[in-house]
């Protein structure tokens, strides 16, 4: 790690740049085994991940002193016992303050090429700064953050271990909070152990599920839910939402034809993450599949990859099967003694 300080508008740009150039070939610096199923995730050459640096970044997760009033933590709602997110269609943020969407999870969000609903972080780094200063979540400033974690004696030795001397920055803070994030991975699902060679490790109605899946004549999910993270990292409308006062990506772009698009979440560990959707308006996989067989919400811009499917209850019944054989190996990790 250099020692020189790396100010976040240079971090960001680094990061942002170019993800091919920035990011090492999978695995270049990923000192973590990885669940059955995945690959390393991809690691910025600026921001290494270390066990130091995850150590730092997993406090920091947990510590509710990143808010104003300290009483929330990104655990608050991404919390490992809910599957990363906090299982309610809208989060809470200080004051009881409630935002427009539903957390989506932490668990592989190293794999997304962009970050949030509507793609506006281009980095886990530039994401892990948002609700630090978003007045409904954590409602505090980076100032705020760098000026109470220095008073910490407790920090000095972590952020030491971690970047060489113990000054506290806000960019310090970004990069190991989205260094361990790069370690929150879900895999060795019934389905990766099943692809593995395992025949076993699928019901037969998962496996005729995860056929209509793929299949491009009948649902057909795997057009934008693919890769081993089962997320094309890419932005669709399905009508979820349309209309509404949340545009989605078209509020990042202004491209009137991203009207209502939102980020192809991941598919895994579904179990533990209802509600479902952006808005968090479905709460049972049995009526995600009954949506997409209506072809998701007629609008101007749906995707025209949505339109009816045509399953039976039986089928639809089978992809609900297959869904849940992404659940993985859980990921319980609790919270770590906080410094004083
Ligand atoms: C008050 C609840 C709340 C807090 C606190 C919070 N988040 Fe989130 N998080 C959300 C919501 C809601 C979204 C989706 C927002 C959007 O898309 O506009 C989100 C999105 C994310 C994403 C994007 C995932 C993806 O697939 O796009 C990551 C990563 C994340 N949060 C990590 C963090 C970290 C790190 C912290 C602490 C610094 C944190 N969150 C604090 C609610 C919260
Ligand atoms: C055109 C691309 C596309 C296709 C095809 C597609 N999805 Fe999706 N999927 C998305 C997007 C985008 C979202 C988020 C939409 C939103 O919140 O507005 C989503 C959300 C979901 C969710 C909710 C996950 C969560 O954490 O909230 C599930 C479950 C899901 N899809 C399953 C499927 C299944 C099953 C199929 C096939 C029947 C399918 N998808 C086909 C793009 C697609």
């Amino acid at each position: 790690m250099t020692g020189a300080p790396l100010r976040l508008a240079a971090l960001l740009a680094l990061l942002a740049a170019s993800p091919a150039a920035a990011s090492s070939q999978w695995g270049g610096s990923y000192p973590y085994p990885v669940p059955l199923g995945l690959q390393p995730p991809p690691v910025p050459d600026a921001d290494p991940v270390t066990g130091a640096k995850v150590a730092l970044g997993k406090t920091l997760f947990f510590d509710k002193r990143l808010s104003r009033d300290s009483t929330i933590a990104c655990a608050t709602c991404h919390d490992p016992q809910k599957g990363w997110t906090d299982q309610s269609p809208v989060s809470t943020g200080i004051g009881g303050q409630k935002g427009t969407r539903s957390a989506p999870t932490v668990l592989n969000a190293a794999y997304m090429t962009r970050q949030f609903w509507d793609g506006r972080a281009a980095s886990l780094e530039e994401q892990s700064l948002a609700p630090i200063e978003n007045p409904v979540e954590m409602g505090f400033t980076h100032a705020g953050v760098v000026r109470r974690l220095s008073g910490i004696a407790g920090y000095a030795p972590l952020f030491k271990d971690a970047f060489g001397d113990d000054r506290v920055t806000i960019e310090r803070v970004a990069m190991a909070i989205a260094s361990f994030e790069r370690t929150v991975l879900s895999g060795n699902s019934p389905y990766d152990r099943w692809k593995a060679g395992d025949k076993g490790a699928m019901s037969p109605a998962a496996i005729r599920g995860y056929a209509l899946f793929e299949d491009p004549k009948r649902a057909n999910c795997a057009a934008c839910h693919s890769g081993p993270d089962f997320s094309d990292s890419k932005f669709h409308n399905l009508g979820v939402g349309a209309g509404g006062t949340d545009e989605g990506r078209a509020a990042v772009t202004h491209d009137p034809a991203d009207a209502y698009a939102f980020k192809t979440p991941t598919l895994r560990d579904l179990a533990d993450t209802a509600p479902y959707m952006h808005d968090g308006s479905k709460k049972t996989l049995a009526e995600v599949v009954d949506f997409y067989d209506d072809g998701g919400i007629k609008n101007p811009h749906r995707d025209p990859k949505i339109k009816p499917i045509g399953l039976s209850d039986a089928e639809q019944a089978d992809l609900v099967a297959f869904l849940g054989a992404l659940n993985g190996d859980p990921v319980r990790i609790s919270a770590p003694p906080m410094p004083q």
